[in-house]
Order: C-alpha cells, then structure tokens, then sequence
C-alpha cells in the first residue's frame, strides 16, 4: 500500500501485465497501418510514459508528438478541458494515433476531436492504454484498448494524484475506505456483551451492527430485504446468508464515515464468515479480529438467575435453559474461533471482574490490532 497526500492506494495492475497490453496494441496498430508512417500523439501530462514504452516496441518507422490538455483536479475529472499547447506541425493526410493513457469521461477525448475537426488528416484513430466503460459518457469510437477497469481513481505509470504517482511504474487503485478496525464482538450470554459494546462504541468511534436489530428494522420497515427475509421466516424457513450480508452490507454503507464496525450475532457458521470477509473485500477492508468474552460457566449461570430474579426474562430463571443457552453457544462458535485463530485474529478476553476492568482488557486488545 502507498500513500500519496492524505490517500491510500492499493496495488492494481502490475508492470507485467502493463507491458503485455502495450505490446498487444502496438502489434494490432502496426498491422492495421501497414507501411504508412503514423504520427503517434501523445496527450500531456499523463500519456508521456505510455507513449515512450509504446514507441519502443512499435517494430516500424514512426513520428511523436504532444499537445498538452489539463482537465483533472484532485480525483474529480472536469468539464472544462483546457489547451495548453495545441497541434504544432501541419498532419495533412497524415494517419494519425492518439495515445493516451485514460480515458475516463471521455471529455478529454471531445476535447481531441475538436482539435481534428478542422485538420486534413487521412485517418484519427483513438488508442488508450486503460478505459473506465463505466464512467465513459461519450459515443466516439475507442479503436485499440489496452485494460479495462472499474470506475475507481488509479495512480501510476503516468498517472497522478495531485501530481504525484506519475513516476510509479505499476499501477495502484484508491483505497475508498481509509483504515478500519472492524470487530467481530462474541460472549456467552451473561458475558456482558451489550454493555461492552456501547464503551468500545464510545472508545473508538465504531458503528455496532446487531444482526438481530437489523433484521427487526428490515421487517418492520418492509424494506425489500425485509420482507424478503420474512417470506423465508413465514415459511419456517432459514434466512439465507445472502439475504442477512446484504442486510449488513446496507448497514456499512450507511455509515461510510466510521472508524470500523463491531458486528454482534453474526456470523454464526464458517460460510457466513467467509462471506463477512468478502464484504468487507469489498469496501477495501477486512475483519480486524474476533473478540470473544471468556467467562466461566458457573459464574454465567448465577449471573444470568440473578438477572432472571430481577428481569423477569423466562429463559433467565431456569438453571438448566440457562445451562443449555451457554452449551449452545460454546457448540457453535467452536467453528469461528478456528476460523478466526487460523488467521490470527482470535482474541480471548477474560470477562471476569468489574465492567471497567473488562473494557480495559478489551481496549488492550484492540490497541494491538
Ligand atoms: P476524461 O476527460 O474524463 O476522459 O479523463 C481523462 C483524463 O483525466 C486523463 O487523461 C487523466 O489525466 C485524467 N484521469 C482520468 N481518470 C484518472 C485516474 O483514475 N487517475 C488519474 N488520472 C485520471
Ligand atoms: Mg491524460
């Protein structure tokens, strides 16, 4: 990973896979122009590393030049394309490439096309390294493509950020989330789940996401997901994984501001881990660690009786339910914490003493991360 300014990128497209694409193009152009000698036109800044590797493997004689068109700032691609320095030399029934290195929204490429309206030239052809048919909102023809990417900001081989990045000979992609601790918060019951995950909430600015919780605000809101997942509910039927991550991933996006998540009541089973780890792929980040509050049976079992003597809760007041909840949870987090561990990403965290203390044990455990 680099940074450049205040961004992250991440690796994307090696050098390798680069000079594969080069080469394809420049064997595809020397076989449609045949003898004719093409003027290659590189468009500045981004384009002069492409055009210079280009060159090199194009087997036959050829002219170079630029001109010069700015139309980025920051990460953002503008309307307003300015020239800086136009076309210098007469190309009159000439075969012209243009090669550049991105086309984006293609308003770069108008801007191009403006400047040919009025030129002589025998042939245009349009050749670019990386395209983002994604974000392409224009109709003229892209004769030789080199990659094709996702709509997301790339730096490197010429391309930059805020100017820098141009020098870096591979290409990386934006890191759209920043740095995030994500949680996945487990406990027998009694362990004192709920109360912790308010302090660590507090601690370090993060968004708890109860799957039980989202599952009621879907239902009762009759959210699409809602009512789907009620359809397989009414039907006695499990939820399946796809609906619940969809659920959460709905949840993330919501709160792409956070410093990360603690998710509490999922996952549940290896597939539904597995499929937790892709979403977070997803948002350019990863589960950060499973924290599991450790409490010995016997003092869960006269935690929760004591709390059954106040609450009231049914399944707090008979010891052998309660005995039977903590057996549960001990059977079907077994999975996760191999999981987990075989990533080392299994933190126990001993849920034994006074809340402080525990939250103390646990913000010692995260800090690590
Ligand atoms: P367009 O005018 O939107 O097609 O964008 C073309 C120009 O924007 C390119 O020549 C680049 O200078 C710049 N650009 C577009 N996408 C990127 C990117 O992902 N990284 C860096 N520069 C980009
Ligand atoms: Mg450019």
């Amino acid at each position: 990973m680099i940074k450049l300014h205040d961004k992250y990128f991440k690796p994307f497209i090696s050098a390798k896979e680069i000079d594969k694409a080069m080469t394809r193009m420049a064997t595809e152009i020397a076989n449609d122009i045949g003898d004719e000698i093409p003027v290659f036109i590189g468009i500045l800044n981004g384009s002069f590393m492409v055009v210079s590797d280009f060159v090199k493997k194009y087997p036959k004689p050829c002219e170079v030049t630029f001109i010069k068109l700015a139309s980025y700032e920051g990460v953002k691609s503008t309307e307003d394309i300015q020239r800086l320095i136009g076309l210098t030399q007469d190309l009159t029934g000439r075969t012209v490439v243009v090669l550049e290195d991105i086309i984006d929204t293609g308003n770069t490429l108008a801007e191009v096309h403006r400047i040919f309206k009025n030129e002589q030239v025998k042939s245009l052809k349009i050749a670019t390294l990386f395209y983002k048919p994604e974000a392409y909102k224009k109709d003229y023809k892209l004769h030789y493509i080199g990659i094709e990417i996702p709509n997301k900001f790339i730096v490197g081989y010429g391309l930059d950020y805020d100017g820098l990045g141009r020098n870096i000979p591979e290409v990386y992609q934006i890191k759209e989330t920043q740095y995030m601790t994500n949680l996945v918060l487990f406990g027998p019951p009694g362990a004192g789940k709920g109360t912790q995950a308010e302090f660590l909430k507090e601690k370090y600015n993060l968004v708890h996401i109860s799957t039980g919780d989202v599952f009621r605000f879907n239902i009762k809101n009759e959210t699409a997901l809602g009512m789907l997942a009620k359809s397989y509910m009414d039907k006695g039927a499990l939820v399946p994984d796809q609906v619940t991550i969809d659920m959460l991933e709905a949840e993330v996006e919501k709160n792409t501001d956070a410093n990360g998540f603690i998710f509490d009541g999922f996952p549940r089973t290896n597939a539904q881990a597995k499929a937790l780890d892709v979403l977070m792929q997803s948002k350019d980040s990863s589960i950060s660690a499973m924290i599991a509050l450790e409490v010995d049976d016997e003092i869960l079992v006269q935690r929760l009786i004591g709390r059954g003597k106040t609450s009231g809760r049914a399944d707090d007041a008979d010891e052998s339910i309660i005995r039977n909840r903590i057996k549960e949870y001990y059977d079907k987090t077994a999975i996760l914490k191999d999981y987990y561990s075989a990533q080392n990403k299994y933190f126990g965290v001993d849920g034994v003493g006074s809340v402080e203390d525990i939250t103390i044990r646990l913000s010692n455990a995260i800090d690590k991360l």
